[in-house]
């Protein structure tokens, strides 16, 4: 660097410490609520877990009847047949979280989307029903509510029934995502797709028209009646085999009746006296988060101030070792029973990778073992907390928006394309987007590694921020960004959502910027440093509760890059 760019770089840090931020922050005010509150991408969905609050249901009450909500408002990601993690937080200090993760089907093989060239065979791991994952999310609802809910599990899935029977305003974001020309070429491909998005003479419904969804209303009234069984047997599951037996997918009954949730116990971090409670494997989000916290702590951020050019550029550090930590060692725990997760998330493994980091210049991302593969924001996260000071962060998706686009005749809902987030090349990892390690190879029955990153900030054995985004990999830094703005920067909720964010995910060593998030001074020290920039329009949908003990105040906010978000309080 030369001698002008680090006068600047001073010049820029000094400046900082009197100022302290000198970025925009949005200056959003949050949502303010004395007895509970759910944050959700869909406003409707909000409410019904609101609702459920009010009625005396604690925090998973809520976040299943927000959940199922989601389902029938939000059906690019809220789902039936998809998958996901809860993180809980007692008020009483009780964490646990729960994996509802899908799995790969029994019949699945290593290599099962490669041709004879070992190439995958027309993105038969994103496209069409080889690339679905046997769905977890009921399972893992009905295995929270079982543990940890207080209301009848009937009470908490009708909301959701009466809202698919008795139709809903077609909003604004799912109108305009049915008039897309990616959508149409779908329906025309799938007419079980076309006739839950589409009127009987094929066209779309307006926005505020009335959209209803019988079929899904049906479903939702077996898994209603039935729990659990209600969707993994009996006619759900024979409709949803006989679909797959049909049309070329390798799901069966007993896919279905074997797969199980499973509580575990989240990965556990402290920073700057904060607990961290985040979402251990299969998802790979807490422990990356948890290591660059642990990174990050040695560094005065206050003072180096929200997004100046040396914060990004420290950030980026950290991003770019979590991640190569990431792909190298991290899948489900259930196949990797050696993972090094406690190595990780220590703070000697921080202080090493910290002592790696130059302040002034770049490392370079030097292995060709990673790549990256800029992903949709179309998973969905949301955050409740109830009356007792409960908390539940969860996030949950079809991985791709509205997966595989595909719906199951009769059935209503969307299939997950999950199979996607496996390795699906063994062994190939190269620069064009590859990853090919071992941890996260195909098997069946095995959970495919996810990045979400549903987390709990508490302090005093207390929940004190519930926080967690969608948008693939960047869901790990999206969360990141959105603590440090609370915890460094002083931000209350909405400014710390609504702040402009960055991510890193070590190769190709680049970093994409939302559009707004640097300004072309900032910019241009950062990249003398060593760094390539590249600009996205947005990054995730975080949505966000902060519970302030000492006034009782629960301040919420749905992030503003989601059409449809809102917060409901009480
Ligand atoms: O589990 C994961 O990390 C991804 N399937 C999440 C996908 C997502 O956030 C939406 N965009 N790709």
């Amino acid at each position: 660097m030369n001698n002008r760019v680090r006068f600047l770089l001073t010049v820029l840090c000094a400046l900082q410490l009197v100022v302290p931020s000198l970025q925009a922050t949005g200056g959003r005010i949050p949502a303010y609520a004395r007895n509970g509150m759910v944050v959700s991408a869909s406003e409707i969905a909000s409410e019904t877990g609101r609702d459920i609050l009010q009625r005396g249901g604690n925090a998973v009450d809520a976040a299943v009847a927000t959940a199922f909500a989601l389902a029938v408002t939000w059906p690019s990601a809220g789902n039936l047949g998809g998958g996901g993690f809860l993180v809980y937080h007692g008020a009483d200090g009780r964490v646990t979280a729960f994996d509802f993760r899908e799995k790969a089907p029994l019949a699945a093989t290593r290599t099962m989307y490669l041709d004879e060239n070992g190439r995958i065979r027309n993105n038969s791991n994103h496209d069409g029903l080889l690339a679905v994952g046997v769905p977890g999310t009921v399972a893992g609802l009905f295995a929270a509510h079982k543990k940890l809910g207080s209301l009848p599990w009937a009470e908490l899935v009708a909301p959701a029934e009466k809202l698919a029977r008795k139709g809903i305003p077609m909003s604004w974001a799912v109108y305009q995502h049915t008039k897309s020309e990616w959508m149409k070429a779908y329906f025309e491909k799938y007419p079980s797709t076309a006739k839950v998005f589409l009127k009987k003479d094929g066209s779309a419904y307006e926005p505020g028209e009335l959209w209803r969804q019988p079929d899904l209303a049906e479903t939702l009234a077996r898994i209603r009646k039935h729990g659990r069984d209600g969707f993994y047997k009996g006619k759900t599951a024979h409709l949803l085999a006989k679909f797959m037996r049909e049309n070329g997918g390798i799901i069966t009954e007993k896919d279905l009746a074997e797969y199980e949730a499973v509580e575990r116990k989240p990965v556990h971090g402290t920073y700057r006296g904060y607990d961290i409670y985040a979402m251990c494997p299969p998802s790979s989000g807490g422990v990356a988060l948890i290591e660059m916290l642990n990174i990050l702590e040695g560094y005065n951020l206050t003072a180096i101030g929200h997004n100046s050019a040396l914060y990004l550029h420290l950030l980026t550090e950290a991003m770019r070792r979590a991640f190569a930590d990431r792909a190298q060692f991290l899948g489900d725990p259930d196949f990797n029973p050696d993972m090094p997760v406690e190595k990780l998330l220590s703070k000697e493994h921080a202080e090493k990778l910290r002592s790696s980091i130059d302040l002034f210049r770049a490392s370079p991302s030097d292995s060709a073992r990673f790549n990256q593969r800029y992903e949709s924001t179309e998973t969905t996260h949301f955050s409740v907390v109830d009356k007792q000071g409960n908390a539940v962060s969860m996030t949950y998706t079809l991985e791709q928006s509205y997966g595989t686009k595909i719906v199951a005749e009769g059935l209503g809902f969307l299939l997950n394309n999950e199979m996607g987030d496996f390795n699906a090349i063994p062994g190939l990892t190269n620069s064009r987007g590859r990853i090919g390690t071992e941890p996260n190879t195909i098997a069946p029955g095995k959970r495919m590694l996810s990045s979400m990153t549903p987390t709990i900030v508490a302090r005093d054995g207390k929940p004190v921020l519930a926080i967690g985004s969608p948008g693939g990999r960047t869901i790990i830094n999206t969360v990141l960004q959105v603590i440090l703005n609370v915890i460094d920067h002083g931000m209350n909720v909405a400014q710390a959502i609504e702040a402009g964010r960055i991510h890193h995910q070590w190769l190709p060593d680049i970093t994409s910027f939302e559009k707004w998030a640097i300004s072309p001074d900032t910019q241009k020290l950062y990249e003398n440093m060593g760094h390539r920039v590249r600009f996205r329009s947005i990054q995730g949908r975080a949505m966000g509760i902060f519970i302030d003990h000492e006034s009782g105040i629960i301040s919420g906010a749905a992030d503003s890059r989601s059409p449809d978000g809102g917060a409901a309080g009480y």
